[in-house]
């Protein structure tokens, strides 16, 4: 790391901040000193040109396309590696040896049974709840049922609550499914793997045999891997925040499910499908694409933009082309892929998108793959929960970790009254 100067000029004074650079990326101010030494603050909310933390996970380029785990490009680990894979490497630094990896995913399989008592926590829902209320409660109340790994300052519980974590939410996901659609739960089958036995804990009823389609599983696999982290993104941000003050890592978790859930963000593949749907047939095309250029209609694409990408999200390369291969291992098409891919055409080729740089991003073609699976489309964001919790938690570790980790505390500019004196009710 090299460290140089920057200089800012405020109320008069003149003052210098050092200029921190990372391995690759934007280099930054470091302000901390700012509000000391001039009493001002900066202002940016959104946080579009703050940094939050020091991370070594994840790192994007949004000009030029790329994202990179622990260094790996996105499209290398989505070909090549798997959703175990990547968890150990986000988690741990690296790439795991043959043994290491087995060992993992051995002990992530350990973990896979839910407490019984949950069971009966779900039975409190409505039966028409959507899935990802479910999640944020159900995810909320492990603390409740796991206080054995919530020390957070012994690494020992951080490791097993995180591993628990992980491998408990494919089981909590698939069960707020069946609980949506009144089927008996079904219990982990740990000689599956672990995308293999989430497809049967979500498709399989205890009556019949469920045989696992290795084309679907190695597509569900994929998305999982492309979901797995991404950087400072606003669940992320808000599992950070929450763990900042020193809450347990599942009451973290179910903050970041909750900020997620957003249409801006986790929920956009549900509102993505959803807008296809309204959409139907290319011909209606235009009259959408003009609504969304519209300053005085909020209707926006589903499944375009990005805060950071201002290219094409390497995501989404990956996800058109899974389409294509879950279509053709299930035999399926689907007329609304065809309106996705006009719809990506006549976009681009729109000077509004391309001044914007608006392109499609992560959540444009999932919902078709997912609904091709057999997923309804409130399942959608629950999918991205479940792949997220290994981003979430390997960044709560690495902020835990961090011996000069702060409690996250941002100021205001406020724009209230001034201090004014109390009338009485009597007098108003
Ligand atoms: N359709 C039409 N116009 C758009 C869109 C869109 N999808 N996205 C951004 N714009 C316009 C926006 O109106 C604004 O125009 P102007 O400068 O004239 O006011 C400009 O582009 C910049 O938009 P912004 O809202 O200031 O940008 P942002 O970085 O705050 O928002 C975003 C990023 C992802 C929230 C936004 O692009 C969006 O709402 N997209 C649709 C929802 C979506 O697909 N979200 C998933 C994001 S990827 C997965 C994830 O994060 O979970």
């Amino acid at each position: 790391m090299s460290d140089n100067q920057a200089s800012l000029t405020a109320g008069g004074n003149t003052i210098d901040m050092p200029v921190k650079s990372g391995t690759i990326g934007p280099d930054v101010i470091d302000i901390r000193k700012l509000y000391g030494q001039t009493g001002m603050f900066t202002y940016d909310p959104g946080f579009t040109s703050t940094a939050s933390c020091d991370s070594a996970l994840t790192y994007i380029d949004g000009d030029e396309g790329v994202l990179l785990h622990r260094g790996y490009p996105i499209g290398q680990l989505a070909e090549h590696s798997s959703f175990m894979e990547v968890s150990y490497l986000l988690l741990n630094g690296e790439l795991p040896s043959q043994k290491e990896l087995s060992d993992f995913s051995r002990t992530i399989t350990r973990h896979t049974m839910l407490h019984e008592q949950l069971a009966t926590f779900y039975r409190g829902f409505r039966r028409d709840a959507h899935p990802m209320a479910i999640m944020c409660g159900v995810v909320g109340a492990l603390s409740a049922f796991y206080h054995d790994s919530t020390d957070i300052s012994d690494p020992q519980h951080r490791k097993i609550s995180s591993h628990r974590l992980i491998a408990k939410m494919p089981t909590i996901a698939a069960m707020a499914y069946k609980y949506s659609v009144g089927q008996p739960f079904v219990y982990p089958d740990n000689k599956l793997s672990y995308t293999g036995n989430f497809l049967k804990m979500t498709f399989g009823v205890p009556a019949e045999e469920y045989e696992v389609v290795p084309a679907v599983e190695k597509a569900m696999d994929r998305i999982f891997t492309l979901h797995a982290d991404h950087e400072q993104n606003a669940s992320t941000s808000t599992v950070r925040l929450a763990g900042s003050s020193g809450a347990n890592p599942f009451a973290c978790i179910a903050a970041g499910i909750a900020c997620l859930w957003g249409p801006a963000h986790g929920g956009a593949n549900e509102a993505a499908l959803n807008m296809l749907k309204e959409i139907g047939t290319p011909d209606k095309i235009q009259h959408y694409i003009d609504r969304a250029k519209d300053k005085n209609d909020p209707f926006r694409l589903m499944g375009f933009g990005h805060r950071v990408y201002k290219n094409y999200d390497p995501r989404a390369t990956v996800m058109q082309s899974t389409v294509r291969e879950v279509f053709a291992a299930l035999n399926v098409q689907d007329p609304l892929f065809e309106t996705a891919l006009r719809l990506e055409e006549i976009a681009l080729s729109d000077p509004y998108f391309a001044e914007k740089k608006l392109f499609p991003n992560v959540d444009f073609y999932s919902g078709i793959i997912l609904s091709a699976i057999g997923f309804p489309t409130t399942m959608f964001t629950v999918l991205f929960a479940l792949a997220r919790t290994v981003g979430w938690v390997a960044q709560w570790n690495e902020m835990i970790s961090d011996p000069g980790q702060k409690i996250g505390r941002p100021r205001q500019l406020y724009t209230g009254p001034t201090a004014r004196d109390y009338v009485p009710l009597s007098e108003r």
